[in-house]
């Protein structure tokens, strides 16, 4: 395996009005191609602010992000483009246009990308909508979806201009636990299938168990423990970390104790 997502020496202040926010101090990190890498860490350890320079969503401070072994600090707008068209990105409140239906949503980022061929588009769109389970739905409107329909078009979204990297903030947080397994399910086939690299935030220990090869943890913008979900989950030895996985034990073995398994 090679690396498809390089961050180096990545830091990234934020100024709001004098004072100097330290978002991301000194990250080295590198995901490999057909992984799917974990992000946990508590509320403003810096997780979105990292996954959002992948896609130049964000511009470091100081550092580089290699995608594909290319600096995306250093694109001009035709990078750019090209740039996003190889990474796509689901949200925790999944971001649809509610003015366009299931299917205008999909065909979106092809139409940003410069397709012209409608033919071409709706077969895309069809085929995409399949794959994630909703070609009866098509004509829709958001409004007339339940969440987990709504983050499976998100997820159709995503791939529609077949990015080889999705990043995934938050993804599952506003879904039940049934959704949840069932949008894990379908993140863990694209994975597969796809050969899609996964980057992925979550609070919840379940989704870094069901899904994820390596996890990293991020606090106060570094990362402090890194490696293979089941070493650190047997392992934690950062006391961030450690609190992590016992609140998810606790979860499981609640759960567990309703008669229900954790997996
Ligand atoms: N656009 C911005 N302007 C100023 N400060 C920001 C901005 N975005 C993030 N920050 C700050 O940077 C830090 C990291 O934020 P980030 O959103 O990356 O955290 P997070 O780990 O994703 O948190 P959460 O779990 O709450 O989503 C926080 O202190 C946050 O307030
Ligand atoms: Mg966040």
């Amino acid at each position: 395996m090679s690396a498809i997502v390089e961050f180096q020496q990545i830091r990234k202040n934020y100024r709001v009005r004098e004072r100097e926010i330290r978002a991301l101090d000194g990250i080295d990190l590198a995901v490999e191609a057909g992984e799917v890498f974990g992000v946990i860490g508590h509320s403003g350890a810096g997780k979105s602010t990292l996954i959002r320079l992948v896609n130049a969503l964000e511009r470091p401070s100081g550092g580089r992000v290699l995608v594909d072994g290319e600096d995306v600090t250093a694109l001009d707008d035709a990078g750019l483009r090209a740039l996003r068209q190889k990474i796509g990105m689901i949200f925790q409140h999944f971001n649809l246009l509610s003015s366009k239906t299931v299917a205008q949503n999909v065909a979106f980022p092809l139409r940003i990308a410069g397709r012209r061929d409608d033919d071409a588009i709706a077969a895309r769109v069809a085929e995409l909508l399949g794959r994630v389970g909703l070609s009866d739905q098509a004509d829709k409107y958001p409004a007339q979806l339940s969440g987990g329909q709504k983050q499976r078009v998100g997820i159709a979204r995503a791939l529609a201009t077949g990015p080889r990297i999705l990043l995934c903030d938050e993804a599952t947080s506003a879904l039940d636990p049934r959704t949840t397994r069932s949008v894990l399910a379908l993140l863990d086939e694209i994975n597969r299938e796809l050969d899609l690299t996964i980057i992925l935030i979550t609070h919840e220990m379940q989704v870094i168990r069901s899904l994820c090869d390596r996890v990293a943890v991020l606090h106060e913008g570094r990362v402090v423990e890194m490696g293979a979900v089941s070493e650190v989950f047997q392992n934690p030895r950062h006391p961030e970390t450690r609190e992590f996985v016992s609140e998810s034990e606790i979860v499981r073995l609640r759960r567990d104790g309703g008669g229900e398994a954790a997996r």
